[in-house]
């Protein structure tokens, strides 16, 4: 079996298409031009690309993005006024501040200032409950983009044997809690692999989806997972440069031995990485609607 590519990046086209759309009808008849700012602190290389690439699809459908950048010194306190400031400016409608942060400021501490209803990442713990209980505003944009993935390539999760590996606040586990839901798009059996699981391969081979989270290059090899499987790699690593000096990238999935088995297969880039920015715009438009509510 030679698997069928999930496209993210088409995917997320489609989804554009729709926002911008929808975002042209915010304008026209409710006067509001939705509003994102971006809080970048420190020279992470991957952060850098990740904040630049969400500015500039900001730009093309028409949201206000407003970027701040600090070097890796900017103290705690000042964060904390930023997102204060930026919690009463009734024309931010999102605000996102790029993970990791440096070791000197306290990342709970920032996620926890920034107002739920502002909340496009979706890591405020108002917006982790409610998504837990299956009542969510905002879902996390990487976990979101995967279920959407599976959902628009007519992938049944209902009943599957979903097996996640990684546990993280970002992915890992707010995926689980998302296809677990009694919801469509969800009701999987959802296992979570992560560094403490012994037998990974005894796991990750009974899984009828796949998603990997692990952070680490090619960790899924061809022999871990059954024929027939559908994968999805969240994986984005860097693995020297291409010859015309661009990043060269690779998943956490082994492409070339996995996709000989896998009935489908997102690839890396072009898999969950567009996907991630699209779900971000979602939830900034999602973001500006629920004030019109108000
Ligand atoms: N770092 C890696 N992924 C993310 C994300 O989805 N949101 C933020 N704020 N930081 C990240």
């Amino acid at each position: 079996m030679t698997a069928r590519i999930l496209s993210g990046k088409e995917i997320a086209k489609d989804i554009r298409k729709d926002l911008k759309a929808e975002i042209e009808e915010l304008k026209a008849k409710h006067g509001i031009t939705p509003g994102l700012a971006v809080v970048l602190v420190g020279e992470d290389p991957a952060s850098q690309v990740y904040v630049r690439s969400k500015v500039k699809t900001c730009e093309r459908l028409g949201v206000n993005s407003i970027e701040h950048r600090f070097d890796k010194d900017y103290p705690e306190s000042d964060l904390l006024a930023l997102i204060d400031e930026m919690n009463g400016d009734d024309s931010i409608h999102g605000i996102l501040v790029q993970l990791p942060l440096p070791k000197h400021i306290d990342e709970e501490k920032v996620l926890i200032r920034i107002r739920p209803d502002k909340d496009v990442d979706g890591f405020h713990p108002t917006n982790v409950g409610k998504m837990l209980v299956g009542k969510p505003d905002f879902l996390p944009c990487t976990p979101h983009g995967c279920q959407q993935i599976l959902m628009r390539s007519g992938i049944e999760t209902e009943g599957k044997e979903v097996v996640i590996v990684g546990r993280s606040n970002i992915v890992g586990k707010p995926l689980a809690a998302i296809l677990v839901q009694k919801a469509k798009g969800a009701n999987a059996t959802v296992t979570i692999c992560h560094t403490r699981t012994k037998n990974m391969a005894e796991h990750t081979r009974r899984a009828d989806i796949l998603i990997v989270a692990a952070g680490v290059p090619k960790a899924v090899t061809g022999d871990m997972v059954k024929e027939g499987v559908v994968v999805i790699d969240v994986g984005v690593n860097r693995i020297g440069k291409t010859e015309s000096g661009k990043d060269k990238l690779c998943g956490d999935v082994d492409f070339d031995t996995v996709r000989e088995k896998a009935a489908a297969i997102t690839p890396v880039p072009g898999g969950v990485g567009p996907m991630t920015i699209t779900m971000l715009m979602m939830n900034t438009v999602r973001a500006a609607k629920l004030r019109i509510k108000q």
